[in-house]
This record gives C-alpha cells, sequence and structure tokens, in this order.
C-alpha cells in the first residue's frame, strides 16, 4: 500500500482498528505493543485471514517503533481499560504516562504524522499527547464524537426501525457523563428527531447514549468496548487518508471557537489530508451552549489535575 497507519496499543481496540485498516485495504498497518508476541502474533494471523478477506495490506507486528517509521497517521490505543464501576476518569494517571512515553516514541520516527488519541479518559489524553509531542493542533485528533454519536444513531434507529443510513447525529463536548447529545441537530432522512420522537423518549436515549460505554463495560466485566470505537478511529483515518474533508464530531484543541480556548472538546471538524482542516461552529442554542460549557468545565478539571500531578 502507498500509504502506512501505526496503531499503537494491540489490544482489543488497536487489533481491530488493524483489522478494519486492513480490510478496507485503506493503509499497510505496523501494530505496535509492549507485551512481547502479541502485535507479531495478531499481525501474523490477521496477515493469515488477508488471502481470504481478498486484501493485499501488509501488516507487521512489533515491541519498538523503527518499523512504524513515517507514518501518515499513529492510532494511539494504549493504556488501560475501564472495568465495572470505573469511570473514564480513573483512568487519568496510569494512561497519562504510558501516552506521554508512546508519545516521544512516535514523534521520533513519525515527526509529520497526524496522530489520532482513544485512550482515556479521551480528551485529558490528547492534552498530553500535544504537551509531548509539540504538534500543531492541527494533527492531534480525539476519537470521541463518532462513537458517541454512532451509539445515538444506533438507539435512534432501533427506536425507528429506520436503516442506520438514513441516519445523522450529532454528540458534542467530551467524553464523559457531560456529553452534549443534540437532538435538535439528529435527524432522519434531515428531519430531526424531535419532530418524530416523543421529548421524553428522547430524554431517555440521550442518557442511554451518555451511558453508551458504561453499560458495555457492565455487560463485558472484564473490559470496555472495541468494535464501535475502532470502527470511529478508522473512519477518521480513511478521511484523512483519502483527503475526503468529512465533517465529523472528534475532540480538537479549541482557540475561541464556542467560546472555549486552549482545551480538547468534541465539536464538528472537517478532516483531510491535514488532519483537522476546519473547526465547524454551529449557532447552539443558550441550553445547548450551557451544556457544552459545563462539559468542557470537566475536561479542564481533569486537565488540572494533570497539572497538580506534574
Ligand atoms: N506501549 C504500547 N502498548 C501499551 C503500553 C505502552 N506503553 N501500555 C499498555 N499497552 C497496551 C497493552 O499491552 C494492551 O495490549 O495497550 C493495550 C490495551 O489493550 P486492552 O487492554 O485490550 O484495552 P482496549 O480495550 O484496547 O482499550 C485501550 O482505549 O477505549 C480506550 O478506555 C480504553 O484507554 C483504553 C484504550
Amino acid at each position: 500500500m502507498k500509504q502506512k497507519v501505526t496503531v499503537v496499543g494491540a489490544g482489543n481496540v488497536g487489533a481491530t482498528a488493524a483489522q478494519r485498516l486492513a480490510e478496507k485495504e485503506l493503509c499497510d498497518v505496523v501494530l505496535v505493543d509492549i507485551i512481547e508476541g502479541v502485535p507479531q502474533g495478531k499481525s501474523l494471523d490477521l496477515t493469515q485471514a488477508a488471502p481470504i478477506e481478498k486484501h493485499d495490506a501488509h501488516l507487521t507486528g512489533v515491541n519498538s517503533y523503527e518499523a512504524s517509521a513515517n507514518s501518515d497517521i499513529v492510532i494511539i490505543t494504549a493504556g488501560i481499560p475501564r472495568k465495572p464501576g470505573m469511570s473514564r476518569d480513573d483512568l487519568l494517571a496510569t494512561n497519562k504516562g504510558i501516552i506521554k512515553s508512546v508519545t516521544k516514541e512516535v514523534i521520533k520516527y513519525s515527526p509529520d504524522a497526524i496522530l489520532i488519541i482513544v485512550s482515556n479518559p479521551l480528551d485529558a489524553m490528547c492534552h498530553v499527547a500535544m504537551e509531548e509531542s509539540g504538534f500543531p493542533k492541527q494533527r492531534i485528533i480525539g476519537m470521541a464524537g463518532i462513537l458517541d454519536s454512532a451509539r445515538f444513531r444506533a438507539f435512534i434507529s432501533m427506536e425507528l426501525s429506520v436503516s442506520v443510513e438514513s441516519i445523522h447525529a450529532l454528540v458534542l463536548g467530551g467524553h464523559g457523563d457531560t456529553m452534549v447529545p443534540l437532538p435538535r441537530f439528529s435527524t432522519v432522512a434531515g428531519v430531526p428527531i424531535t419532530e418524530l420522537i416523543e421529548a421524553n423518549r428522547i430524554e431517555e436515549m440521550v442518557t442511554r447514549t451518555r451511558n453508551g460505554g458504561a453499560e458495555i463495560v457492565s455487560l463485558l466485566k472484564t473490559g470496555s468496548a472495541y468494535y464501535a470505537p475502532a470502527s470511529a478511529a478508522v473512519e477518521m483515518a480513511e478521511s484523512i487518508l483519502k483527503d475526503k474533508k468529512k465533517i465529523l464530531p472528534c475532540a480538537a484543541y479549541l482557540t475561541g471557537e464556542y467560546g472555549i480556548s486552549n482545551l480538547f472538546v468534541g465539536v464538528p471538524v472537517k478532516l483531510g489530508s491535514k488532519g483537522i482542516e476546519q473547526i465547524i461552529e454551529l449557532k447552539l442554542s443558550a441550553e445547548e451552549q450551557q451544556a457544552l460549557n459545563k462539559s468542557a468545565a470537566a475536561v479542564q478539571e481533569l486537565v488540572d489535575a494533570m497539572k497538580k500531578m506534574g
């Protein structure tokens, strides 16, 4: 393949992302993990699936970063996932250390890469990657909004028995309990769901979306969601690799947009070959803006907590 994506963390999310990237024949894939044998084993297994899946993407599994050199994109999924009873914020200290060390290695070999951050707590981990890499804000993007919106879309589809393909949804804010699903901007064939579903039922679906990750953690018991998170990260990579310029909700570093400064928060962005090519500013109602401010404040709290950790 002409293009190359490195996925750091060969666990549930990372390996699934590698599989999707290869099967969509988007790029060659380098899978990196600290556990010896795991990235090698998984990439060999995926390589052996290639003749059946009919793709010619090359997969390489490694424990160091030389093979990742000159990646177009690096997807960072390294870190610990949640267990039942844990919030994403409980992962802060552990994953901060991991993202810091991973970013340091990644940028040594791929100084021009675009970083897609997946590890949680997502928005805070974007700050760690930005600080460690010194990369411009266009090249550090957090995966959250596509996943949260996909969860909302799935629930709308279940509610109305309509194809997921006819449903758009928008979830802004931080990737946590304060995220902001926006029913007014969530549509079925262009019609806002506020015209199709009773308000109290929408509220229930909004709550289920906010708790979407926790619902899966409580079912799996040993880890957190990975199929949908991997799909979301790969949609971002595809838009960048193919310079599609899709408008997707992602965590982006805001410098005044939505009245928020110096903070990663989920907003709609245009993703192309340069990374974040535009931040789309929607006209929010006072209530929606208030909810976004509350969510941004929750992200700020985590960023402040990390500063205290040193
Ligand atoms: N360098 C490389 N890989 C690492 C490092 C490191 N410093 N530290 C941990 N890892 C690897 C682990 O060895 C493991 O294989 O990261 C992988 C994480 O995989 P899982 O435990 O299966 O977790 P996963 O479900 O993939 O979630 C990863 O994404 O969605 C978020 O909250 C989730 O933060 C979590 C991350």
